[in-house]
């Protein structure tokens, strides 16, 4: 009896190894990995390119990002890279031991290391990670091009225009173009480009439907973050209103003090109001972001809330620093140009007056977290 039961066992172990081993190879059949701590040090070692989602599958953003990250990997398919994902609310332990604190997030292992990743930027669309891969792989000779195909572009591009190709300043333009996967950049020595602009060499312009939006001067303290800061300000409008289409461009830009004009689109002073935010807008422009929050749009209840703005009050402007999550409150009811500059300035001085009906920053997170992807 006790032999038929240890056969019994050992046919239940057997059954049990050859079902694990058949998950195994489905597993790695699957296209996108499903990591946990027992099998990242082995998944780890076995791709000398391993391109990891840390995700919370219930957030929005987490499915949006989800969703771009199943795209590339099936565009990814057969390549040197292995896409794998972490649930990071599941693998806790593992998420923490990688440092990984905040998700979504996507990060490149390369050649087993797991204490140096690469930080891919929250991509828009499986087309940024796509990007993202190859920019890094690559080198600045890929973006050099004849500018005529993309200067008539409705999108936005990056020109460099740069003397010599060997000069630190193209390496900083590269660098930038990395960590900026959804836009399009490229690198001219054409002259003619620079004389229709009316530009020296060494500048970086931004062209939209062959018109000029902006021009940076390169100097040789100029860093990949200022680059990048000039570039994703000028991207945006000067005023834009925050919708599901822009929150996550507001929130996620480098500039960390946001104006927030809450106001009735439909009120009769709001042509005169937005012409003095916006002209206020154009003289701060890589020192405070401009958001126009409508109160009669339902969903942004959750914005107003946050404030502790009431529809009744506005027209009524907020600054934030996005910093400590600390609010200023504009002590006027007159809100013409100079009222506005004024309130600005003396923010940036450190002389505004803190918003005393905010609740503590302590106790919320800031406006973006938290709140629905509209
Ligand atoms: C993975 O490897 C690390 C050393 O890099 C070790 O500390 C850890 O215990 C390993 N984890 C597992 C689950 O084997
Ligand atoms: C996580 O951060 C700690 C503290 O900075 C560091 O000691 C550790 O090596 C890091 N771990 C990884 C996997 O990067
Ligand atoms: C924003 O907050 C940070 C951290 O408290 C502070 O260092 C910075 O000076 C603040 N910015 C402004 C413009 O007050």
């Amino acid at each position: 009896m006790r032999r038929v039961l240890l056969l019994v066992a050992t046919a239940f172990c057997l059954c049990v190894f050859v079902a694990a081993d058949t998950q195994d190879e489905r597993h790695e059949e699957s296209l996108v990995l499903q990591v946990t701590k027992g099998n990242f040090n082995r998944t780890l070692r076995q791709h000398k390119q391993l391109l990891v989602l840390f995700y919370a599958p219930l957030s929005g953003e987490g499915r949006r990002v989800s969703e771009a990250f199943e795209g590339a990997a099936a565009e990814l398919q057969g390549s040197e890279v292995k896409l794998a994902v972490i649930d990071a609310t599941k693998e806790k332990d593992l998420a923490k031991d990688l440092n990984a604190t905040t998700h979504p997030a996507i990060r490149l292992y390369l050649a087993g290391d797991k204490y140096n990743p690469a930080h891919c930027p929250l991509p828009q669309s499986s087309a940024s990670i796509i990007t993202w891969l190859t920019r890094r792989a690559g080198s600045v000779s890929d973006i050099i091009a004849d500018l005529s195909l993309l200067e008539a572009s409705e999108e936005l591009t990056v020109v460099g225009f740069f003397e010599k190709l060997d000069h630190e300043y193209v390496q900083v333009f590269y660098s930038a173009a990395i960590e900026l996967p959804d836009m399009n950049f490229v690198v001219t020595q054409n002259p003619e480009v620079i004389t229709k602009y009316g530009r020296t060499h060494n500048v970086v312009l931004l062209i939209k439907k062959s018109k000029l939006i902006q021009a940076y001067k390169m100097m040789p303290q100029t860093s990949k973050e200022e680059l990048i800061i000039f570039i994703t300000v000028y991207q945006m409008d000067p005023v834009t209103e925050y919708t599901g289409e822009t929150a996550a461009q507001i929130l996620s830009s480098p500039v960390l003090n946001h104006a927030l004009l809450f106001i009735k689109k439909s009120s009769a002073d709001f042509v005169e109001i937005h012409s003095a935010f916006d002209s206020a807008a154009l003289e701060f422009r890589l020192q405070i972001l401009f958001v126009l929050v409508n109160v009669e749009e339902s969903r942004n209840g959750r914005v107003m809330e946050y404030f502790q703005v009431r529809d009744f009050e506005a027209p009524l402007i907020r600054l934030v620093n996005m910093t400590d999550h600390v609010t200023y409150h504009l002590p006027s009811d007159s809100l013409d140009k100079e009222t506005i500059k004024r309130f600005c300035q003396s923010y940036l001085d450190g002389n505004a007056k803190i918003c005393p009906t905010v609740r503590s920053p302590a106790l919320c997170s800031h406006y973006g977290r938290n709140l629905p992807r509209l």
